[in-house]
């Protein structure tokens, strides 16, 4: 099996380190279009194997896509990141032009792969790769629900005082300030989330997982990759071996939750072709309300693109 990992800055090399040492795949490319970047980057994560004790060959690559070819899956971060004082959307020109360019080159050399992207506005680089990629949209999915699961995850473990191992949770919409974190479907071992914490509480984590993109912006001054390199790497593992995971991820919205014609997160069922079905699940009045502004919010962005494409 193949990966490729388009982008060698943060959150592409976190990601192929995390492909790498877990053993996902037989060989990770990462391809830059910095000089010697992408070569430097993988050389060092090679030379962690003797230590991490795994045997994935990774390859660098300056901006030469013969080296990616015929690869499995292909996980797109190039791209700007976010400053303090930006959104997401505020990247949409730089990176639409960069994502539309890459996608292009990667399905020439790899047209069976299977895209996940990471740049940002998410939603809407999704869509931008999907126009480009000319395959099927279950084969063109973003990541962004798995981080911001876990944001929110890791803060209820930090509040409850119990292993973030035993809490589950889906959240839904778009990568932004918008998104819809669902107490209603948390369980921490099983137990409704309701039940173990007060509302007060419970509305803070969810107002800071919103938010948690930008506090790490704050925080370091560019974005997080840590999280989000891992998560990336977790659904290429889903879709390498079929694993059939549950995950909340940017998918192509075919009436699903009354949406259509845009890229939106939802839960779905993830495997060896992509997006293997998408979850519809009994959303209440408050609940639709909340998916419905994160849904106008994206469409907000994505009318932009669909602006500069015509
Ligand atoms: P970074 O600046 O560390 O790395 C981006 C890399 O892309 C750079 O090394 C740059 O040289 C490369 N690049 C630019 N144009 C390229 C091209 N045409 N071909 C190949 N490589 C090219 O940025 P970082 O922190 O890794 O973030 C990458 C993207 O991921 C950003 O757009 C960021 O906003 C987004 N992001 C998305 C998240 C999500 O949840 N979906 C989470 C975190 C970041
Ligand atoms: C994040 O959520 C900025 O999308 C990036 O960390």
């Amino acid at each position: 099996m193949k990966v490729t990992v388009v982008g060698a800055g943060n959150v592409g090399a976190t990601c192929a380190n995390v492909l790498a040492t877990r053993e996902v795949a037989n060989e990770v490319v990462l391809l830059d279009i910095k000089d010697g970047f992408a070569e430097g980057k993988a050389l060092d994560i090679w030379e962690t194997s003797p230590i991490n004790l795994y045997d994935t060959k990774t390859v660098g690559s300056t901006n030469d896509y013969a080296k990616t070819a015929d690869s499995d899956v292909v996980v797109i971060t190039s791209g700007l990141p976010r400053k303090p004082g930006m959104s997401r959307d505020d990247l949409i020109a730089t990176n639409a032009g960069i994502v539309k360019s890459v996608t292009t080159q990667i399905m020439e050399h790899s047209p069976n792969a299977i895209l996940v992207i990471v740049s940002n506005p998410l939603d809407v680089m999704t869509y931008c790769a999907y126009l480009n990629a000319g395959v099927d949209s279950t084969r063109v999915v973003g990541m962004a629900g798995i981080l911001d699961t876990a944001r929110y995850r890791s803060f209820l473990a930090e509040a409850l005082n119990v292993s973030p191992k035993d809490i589950q949770a889906v959240l839904m919409g778009g990568h932004g300030d918008t998104m819809v974190p669902l107490p209603r479907y948390t369980t921490v071992g099983g137990i409704p989330v309701t039940e173990l914490i007060d509302d007060e509480t419970l509305n803070s984590i969810v107002e800071r997982t919103k938010k948690g993109g930008g506090e790490i912006v704050n925080l370091l001054g560019t974005s997080a990759w840590y999280a989000p390199g891992a998560a990336a790497a977790q659904m290429v593992e889903a879709i390498l071996k079929d694993q059939r995971r549950v995950f909340p991820c940017c998918v192509w919205m075919t009436g699903e939750y009354g949406i259509s014609d845009m890229y939106l997160g939802v839960p779905v069922i993830l495997g060896k072709n992509g997006v293997e079905k998408v979850i519809e699940l009994d959303l209440n009045d408050e609940e639709k309300k909340l998916l419905s502004k994160s849904e106008t919010a994206v469409r907000e962005v994505k009318a932009v693109l669909d602006g500069m494409n015509s």
